[in-house]
């Protein structure tokens, strides 16, 4: 294994029944890379980021992680590698409505046994890069969209994981929201050397990522930097 990789997955497929969502897939994600994936609605692209978290066992191929096939993990192993190396950030952001901002945020490390004045020392940190400070004790209901997305980027950051994997992280905000939600996340992840496999259908949001790729019924191919222009 390369030292630098973090993530490669080789040959992947992934099949609803009889039909594939996606085919033979190649993708090699290097420490604190962004590798952004665009392609239409239906394409596989949440597919194959479910392939790649281990959320979905994969038909054929593998993934490794820092060397490691997803595949070979029993079902312990691979909840204690999502919870404590990998982050996720969703359309919705999704967080619990029955915890404040700050407990939301912390939620990773108390899954990790950390004790709660750390955890939220560390949250309360976090939250403060995105500029959240004086929303920790409010409840995700009484906070605006984009805040909520701050929040959920804080809580897939806070645990400091290898991977963060992202569908559509700003797909509910409107354009200039977005823009700077995703301008906070992909710092904050590059000042932590966390690399983001990022879906999105928004070229601009792609634009900012280290390498690009498209899906197309099921397959992924990489953008040339021509291409990408
Ligand atoms: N649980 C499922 N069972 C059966 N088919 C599914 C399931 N989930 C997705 N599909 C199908 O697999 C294909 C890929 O779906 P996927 O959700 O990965 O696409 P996507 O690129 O993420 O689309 P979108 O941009 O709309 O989110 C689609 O044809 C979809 O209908
Ligand atoms: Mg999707």
């Amino acid at each position: 294994m390369n030292t630098s990789e973090v993530l490669c997955a080789t040959g992947v497929d992934l099949f609803y029944g009889e039909t594939p969502a996606v085919r033979n897939v190649d993708l090699f994600l290097r420490r604190g890379e962004v590798a952004a994936i665009t392609g239409q609605s239906g394409s596989g692209k949440s597919s194959l980021l479910y392939c790649l978290a281990g959320v979905l066992p994969v038909a054929c191929g593998e993934v490794r992680f820092e060397g490691r096939d997803l595949g070979e993990l029993d079902d312990e192993e691979l909840s204690a590698l999502r919870r404590e190396r990998f982050g996720f950030v969703f359309q919705y952001g999704e967080l619990l409505p029955e915890l404040t901002v700050e407990e939301n945020a912390a939620l990773p490390l108390r899954l990790a046994g950390q004790r709660k004045a750390e955890a939220l020392a560390a949250a309360g940190e976090v939250l403060g890069r995105l500029g959240l400070a004086e929303l920790r004790q409010r409840r995700p209901s009484q906070v605006s969209g984009g805040q909520s997305q701050r929040i959920a980027v804080a809580r897939a950051l806070v645990h400091r994981p290898a991977v963060v994997f992202a569908d559509e992280p700003t797909g509910s905000l409107d354009s200039a929201n977005a823009a700077a939600v995703l301008d906070e996340f992909l710092s904050l992840a590059r000042s932590q050397g966390t690399a983001v496999v990022l879906v999105t259908h928004d070229t601009q949001v792609a634009s900012r990522a280290d390498s690009r790729y498209v899906m197309r019924d099921g397959i992924l191919s990489a953008l040339t930097r021509e291409e990408a222009t």
